[in-house]
């Protein structure tokens, strides 16, 4: 008995400990000049989306076909950040961030792609955008592709389907090189292809909305290996932007010694069981999200486990494309949105049948591995507004020290953080919560906490990691979703589009002072 109540009184004051310990956490618990900011995307944020020049894009097509939105909205006004953008930057720099990421709009930067040419005004609005950061002590973070481009491209040649796209996508690279590269010290090539491809390609909830097994069949023709094609065509495209900016744009005439990435959704896999084939499972879940992109541009070719899988499937590189991708990565760009269970399916049978589950039994493009955030009806962390999205501190910890094996230790910065959780209060909320709630978020307060805090042991365990950004400054138009589900630190109010600030926004500008509201 005495042994276990001192076992009981150890737990006991480990998870006090624990908890202590994700209160206080301080900036000051990172290393020096530690990036901490928040991120956007251009279709997401901007609006005016037929001024001054631009085209229409591949979203605002989508978004006019019913039933595509939830809400049936749109991004035409979005948080108007383009008009609005100066009282944006003010907010950054009264919370004191240090890093700014957000996207160029293909549709504004090159309305017609290589068929027409740059549109000046885009030209100054991110010149402007740049430039003032620039005058905050903010530093740019650019994201090129952020699942926009011009309507075009989907039109003449289908897009990322197509080789063609590759050429497209440097040209539109090196006309952001061009124009950017001599203040803006952060580049990430293209954002999540994993998730892309799968929105777009698999679950058709993305444009050209199209889809795959076991998603049904859209009725226009795909195949199941077209997410292949696209994430293929998408590093190509990554390793020759790559080759282009260190060979022209990252150093000397230049005033800034950049750095560039490509960013991965990074979900971590926790084995369902402990028995060995749920491990081997959840390695490959792993390997089939994270590893699909990033050992390519690391090692220069997809990882051991997918080729197994997949065969002749799963397109190959040439030995001169492979020597064009391996190490064309300067660090690694994580979005990290929580923790998922992964059931093996090659030695058992799977069968999705709650909301979270992510992958049936029937594909080998997710390795066979049912991924799903509930064992025998119990969540693996709180569950969120997205059926996928669970929050779990720890998994933070986790995800980082995976790559960290797997890549050597290559510097990583997390390039988005946050939880939508628009069923519970207090993270992100349905549009029609009432606004004290909206606005008291006291529960994203403790969210950034708990992560800051795993972050800071994956940190202390050895990881190489540089930054932290979070998803994001304000609420915005969250893609299918529409703008049901708020990640923002601001609220923005409709219809005066004024921002208002939550209490994570307070709490944000407190921890980067190094002072916390809530301790
Ligand atoms: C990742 C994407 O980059 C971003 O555009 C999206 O809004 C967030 N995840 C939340 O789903």
């Amino acid at each position: 008995v005495s042994n276990c109540l001192v076992l009981l009184l150890s737990a006991i004051s480990t998870v006090k400990s624990s908890i202590r310990e994700q209160d206080n956490i301080k900036r000051s618990d990172f290393p020096n000049g530690f990036l901490f900011g928040a991120s956007t995307s251009a279709y997401q944020i901007e609006g005016a989306f037929l001024e001054d020049g631009k085209s229409l894009s591949n979203w605002d097509v989508f978004c006019r076909i019913d039933g595509s939105i939830e809400d049936g909205t749109n991004g035409n006004i979005a948080d108007d950040h383009y008009h609005r953008y100066m009282e944006d930057i003010e907010i950054m720099h009264s919370l004191g961030l240090t890093a700014y990421r957000f996207s160029i709009s293909w549709s504004r930067l090159l309305p017609r792609g290589k068929f027409g040419d740059v549109n000046q005004n885009a030209i100054a609005f991110y010149n402007k955008i740049i430039d003032n950061l620039l005058l905050r002590g903010i530093e740019p973070f650019v994201t090129i592709f952020h699942n926009e481009y011009p309507q075009e491209l989907e039109d003449r040649f289908r897009g990322w389907l197509s080789p063609l796209m590759q050429e497209e996508y440097v040209h539109f690279a090196e006309t952001c090189f061009k124009n950017f590269a001599d203040r803006v010290k952060y580049w990430i090539t293209i954002n999540e292809p994993n998730l892309f491809s799968e929105m777009a390609y698999e679950r058709a909830d993305y444009p050209p909305a199209r889809c795959s097994l076991p998603f049904g069949n859209c009725g226009n023709g795909n195949s199941d290996v077209e997410p292949l094609i696209v994430v293929h065509n998408m590093l190509l495209a990554h390793a020759k932007a790559a080759k282009l900016y260190r060979e022209r744009f990252k150093a000397s005439t230049f005033k800034v010694n950049g750095v560039l990435s490509i960013t991965v959704c990074a979900f971590m896999y926790v084995p369902m069981t402990d028995g060995k084939d749920d491990k081997e499972a959840a390695n490959r879940a792993l390997a089939f999200n994270v590893a699909w992109t990033l050992d390519p541009l690391v090692f220069g070719d997809y990882p051991p486990e997918m080729r197994r899988y997949h065969g002749s499937e799963l397109p190959k590189f040439s030995s001169k494309e492979s020597e064009l991708l391996r190490d064309s990565i300067d660090f690694i760009g994580i979005n990290h949105y929580g923790a998922l269970y992964a059931k093996d399916c090659i030695h058992s049978s799977c069968i999705c049948n709650d909301s979270s589950c992510t992958q049936g039994s029937d594909r080998p493009i997710r390795g066979f591995a049912y991924t799903t955030g509930q064992r025998n009806g119990v969540s693996i962390g709180e569950p969120t507004g997205m059926s996928r999205f669970f929050v779990v501190p720890q998994g933070m910890e986790d995800i980082v020290g995976y790559i960290k094996e797997r890549y050597h230790n290559k510097p990583l910065i997390v390039t988005e953080n946050e939880d939508d959780v628009s069923s519970i209060s207090g993270y992100s909320y349905p549009a029609n919560e009432d606004d004290d709630n909206q606005i008291n978020d006291v529960k994203r307060i403790h969210y950034h906490q708990s992560y800051l805090a795993y972050l800071a042991q994956a940190i202390r365990n050895g990881a190489d990691v540089r930054g932290y950004l979070i998803w994001s400054l304000m609420d915005n138009f969250e893609w299918s979703n529409g703008y049901a589900i708020k990640f923002g630190l601001y609220r923005i109010d409709h219809p005066t589009l004024n921002r208002i600030p939550k209490l994570s926004a307070s709490w944000y500008g407190d921890f980067l002072s190094n002072s916390s509201i809530v301790d």
